[in-house]
């Protein structure tokens, strides 16, 4: 459930017209809701409600510092993959005890940065960085806590390219090696273990996956236990996925996959963590575009609009579908006709949706891609000099702008000229 409804014949984001915020801030924009956000985020705790638990939004989905700080004051932690995003979730007046470090290839400043500024637990990827991180604690004076991420090689049964918990990804340690890396880690003395985490990838629509590998979580648990590591808490990742096509798409919901997870882990008495990012951010985010031309082509009409595949590149890259809809409501029974709706970008990888049934739509009409919350903005370029779309936030009657679009002066001046020039 969302926040964008029609309401009088006219796309709401909560209780503002989306035609007027596109008046006062231009076309292409993205837009937010605070409360689907909230809803969202309260879904999961509410699922993992009688366990000591925390959520730690991963910010990699929806990381503007307005978003975190709706997040953070509602008590949601922060699951981070890069010094930038540490100091964001920082930014947005997360503790340090509320960050999670994930991400495959942690640098020495960046563990230096999160050791400096405090931090819940690196989850750490591999014995190289497991060393780094324990000389870079050493020389800080302080002990470092993590978890090592666990490849358990399952089938998430997603799209191959956010799949991640199979043994060929580039994820995580072997299970198998797990006893191994993890008296590694005991030997180190700037370390403390502290738990293990998994996650196995993303959109997955269905909980097998996540079941398995949850109960291969733990049996480890039991086995290091016995070997005598502390474990008290479980990473399980993100990964939930969400409904793009309304129609014909209904994943588990966040309070199934929360009784799975008491289910398979309950009994261990581990404090449980969890990084949701679309399904958080995901469907609380559209993006609006505006139709610049409708050209007919050979057997086939165009839909030409002013957003592209560098503001929302998940088509292109995934050929992911979002729901496209118009923002005057069509009137009811009106004809619908199939239309391939593209961006003005110099590349036939920027198509949208090809034969898409919409209303009759005309020049100046504006449209909006549902869904478009998590993996949006944050994957934007500014390919083709095209600059970054602003960012909205609505709140009940209230909307702010979160991110200006930069003027071109501002994107050419970013360039240096050597002096030789
Ligand atoms: N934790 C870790 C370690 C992750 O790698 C990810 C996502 C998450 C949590 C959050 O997963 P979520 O709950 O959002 O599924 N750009 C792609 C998605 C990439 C996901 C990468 N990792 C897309 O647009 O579909």
């Amino acid at each position: 459930m969302d926040h964008f409804l029609y309401r009088d014949g006219a796309l709401h984001a909560e209780d503002v017209p989306i035609a007027h915020i596109a008046e006062a801030v231009g076309t292409p924009f993205y837009i937010y809701s605070t409360a689907t956000l909230l809803r969202h985020y309260r879904l999961f705790d509410e699922a993992l409600a009688g366990t000591d638990h925390l959520v730690c939004y991963a910010m990699k989905a929806a990381s503007n510092q307005a978003i975190l700080k709706t997040l953070a004051q509602a008590g949601a932690g922060m699951d981070v993959v890069s010094g930038g995003e540490y100091l964001r979730a920082k930014a947005a007046g997360v503790p340090g005890d509320k960050i999670v470090f994930s991400g495959v290839g942690k640098t020495a400043e960046e563990i230096r940065t999160a050791l400096t500024g405090g931090i819940r637990q690196f989850n750490v990827e591999s014995e190289p960085e497991m060393e780094v991180i324990n000389a870079v604690a050493l020389e800080l004076g302080v002990i470092a806590p993590i978890t090592v991420r666990v490849n358990p090689d399952v089938d998430a049964k997603t799209h191959a390219k956010i799949a991640t918990g199979k043994s060929e990804n580039k994820f995580g340690i072997p299970i198998a090696r797990a006893p191994q890396v993890y008296a590694h880690a005991a030997s180190l003395p700037g370390l403390k273990v502290v738990g293990i985490d998994v996650h196995i990838g993303s959109q997955l629509t269905d909980l097998e996956p996540f079941r398995l590998a949850y109960s291969k979580v733990a049996e480890l648990t039991e086995q290091l236990r016995a070997q005598g590591h502390d474990i008290r808490r479980l990473d399980l990742g993100g990964g939930l996925g969400i409904p793009y096509a309304r129609s014909n798409e209904a994943p588990p919901l966040p309070v199934e996959y929360g009784a799975m997870i008491k289910e398979t882990l309950g009994h261990l008495g581990c404090e449980i963590e969890i990084e949701p990012g679309r399904l958080i951010a995901g469907n609380a985010g559209l993006m609006v575009s505006k139709v610049i031309y409708v050209k007919s082509g050979e057997g086939r009409d165009f839909l030409i609009l002013d957003g592209a595949m560098n503001d929302l590149i998940r088509p292109a890259m995934y050929d992911a579908y979002h729901d496209i809809v118009p923002v005057i409501e069509p009137a009811p029974g009106v004809e619908q006709r199939p239309y391939d709706i593209v961006g003005p970008v110099c590349e036939t990888g920027d198509t949208f949706a090809k034969q898409r049934n919409m209303p009759p739509l005309r020049p100046g009409d504006l449209v909006a891609f549902r869904s478009a919350g998590a993996y949006g903005a944050v994957m934007a370029s500014e390919y083709n000099t095209r600059p970054l779309i602003p960012e909205v936030l609505v709140n009940g009657d209230q909307f702010a702008v979160i991110r200006e679009r930069p003027t071109f002066d501002e994107i050419i001046n970013r360039d240096t000229i050597p002096e030789w020039l």
